[in-house]
């Protein structure tokens, strides 16, 4: 087999905790065979959103970070673009990694595309069919930008085929003759790896907390559509505190940087009665072992976060959804993930549901063995490897 250069793109949160999945293949099976260089655009750049993630799940510094913060959509995708094709250029790898659908993962396939580097899309296919998100627009891009794209959901592999993406394709790929797989999640890989870890690293973390297992509901709210429209925000918030209060739950929100704010800037002092509330546990952003530690013994979840969705169902959880549609539809058709939007009759309807019916939830394995990563990369180096 020969020896490739792989160049890994993260940049937001869940970026790094995807890429840890394979950086840790890396090491263990495949050390011999694949040099891998990590770029960190600089998309996230708190500690608690990037570099806690580096140290606890034991991924390589990057190499480059190329500092790009925040910015408006354009300007920050642009920023990242003229960084990644720097290092490309420097580095001449054989294939290119991509995660997910943020502006870094969209950056890195226009970056690697336009050089002829084959961009490898890892979560391909995924769709909303709702092109107001800015990552439906980033996924549609990278995936056709893509030579290996790896579907994590039959909903995903399917997408790709109703957009031309043909399963029957033979080598040697390349961006005009591209080979699709129907893989699993590299996160459930995680979950897997990640969880009897959690419970010994963070055997604390819950009483420090003040939490008793099954006795809190765990939420996060980071979308733009959810945190920028302060009248959704504030109308979804409003809800669970209610909700909270009458059914004597605490609710524990480990809240993203931009919804926290918005609640400062725009509704301050409906922020100052949500920090004052008994029922409601505000934190910043916690680290990955102390949020699966915090999914694994919750009573339920509500999230508009696309990670914390699937985790739900790793941890056997229900889940309220604070979306029109999703990307993961399995959950839904599987009864354990409800879409509510931010309507206030419907989150109040499935919580109550979801408290107060007992559960009999079924919650199938549609996400893969948890050998995910392994496959992956297997099938990259199939791809470099000599006749
Ligand atoms: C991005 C992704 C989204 C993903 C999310 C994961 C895009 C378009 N969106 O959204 O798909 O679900 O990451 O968390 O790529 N901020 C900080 N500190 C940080 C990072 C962000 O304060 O370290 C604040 C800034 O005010 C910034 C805002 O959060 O303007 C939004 O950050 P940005 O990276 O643009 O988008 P996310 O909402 O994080
Ligand atoms: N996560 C975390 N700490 C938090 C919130 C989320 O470690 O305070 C993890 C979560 O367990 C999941 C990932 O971050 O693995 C999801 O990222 P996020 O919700 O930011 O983005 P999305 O998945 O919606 O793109």
């Amino acid at each position: 087999m020969s020896h490739i250069k792989l160049v890994n793109i993260v940049g937001a949160r869940p970026q790094i905790i995807k890429a840890s999945a394979i950086s840790r293949a890396i090491r263990n099976h495949y050390a011999k065979d694949i040099t891998e260089i990590i770029v960190h655009t600089g998309q996230h750049y708190d500690k608690e959103m990037s570099e806690v993630f580096f140290d606890e799940l034991e991924i390589h510094k990057p190499h480059y970070n190329l500092g790009v913060g925040s910015a408006t959509h354009g300007r920050q995708t642009s920023m990242m673009i003229t960084g990644i094709e720097e290092v490309l250029l420097k580095e001449k790898p054989d294939c290119v990694v991509l995660y997910g659908d943020t502006n870094s993962t969209l950056a890195g396939a226009l970056a690697a595309s336009k050089l002829h580097f084959p961009v490898i899309h890892i979560e391909a296919g995924l769709r909303s069919f709702n092109k107001t998100m800015p990552e439906e627009l980033n996924r549609i891009m990278s995936d056709h930008a893509s030579t290996l794209l790896f579907a994590p959901t039959n909903a995903a592999f399917k997408n790709l085929m109703a957009e031309g993406f043909r399963p029957e394709n033979s080598p040697p790929y390349t961006i005009d003759n591209p080979k699709i797989y129907l893989t699993g999640d590299i996160m459930y890989d995680n979950t897997l790896f990640f969880a009897g870890l959690a419970e010994k690293k963070k055997a604390h973390f819950l009483e420090k907390m003040l939490l008793t297992r099954n006795n809190y509901v765990l939420a996060t709210i980071h979308r733009d559509s959810n945190t920028d429209d302060i009248v959704r925000l504030k109308e979804i918030l409003v809800t669970l505190k209610s909700l909270a209060e009458e059914k004597d739950i605490v609710l524990v929100m480990p809240l993203h940087p931009r919804t926290v704010v918005s609640l400062k800037t725009r509704l301050k002092s409906f922020y100052e009665d949500l920090n004052n509330c008994a029922h409601i546990k505000i934190l910043p952003p916690v680290s990955y072992l102390e949020m699966i530690l915090l999914e694994k013994n919750c009573r339920m979840i509500i999230t508009d976060s696309g990670g914390v969705q699937k985790e739900s169902h790793f941890f056997k959880k229900p889940c309220i959804v604070l979306r029109n549609e999703t990307e993961w539809i399995e959950l839904v058709n599987n009864g354990t993930a409800k879409l509510a939007g931010a309507d206030p009759d419907k989150i109040r309807t499935e919580f109550l549901r979801f408290t107060d019916t007992p559960s009999g939830h079924k919650y199938p394995g549609f996400y893969g063995d948890g050998k995910t990563a392994e496959f992956i990369l297997n099938e990259i180096l199939l791809m470099f490897e000599k006749e």
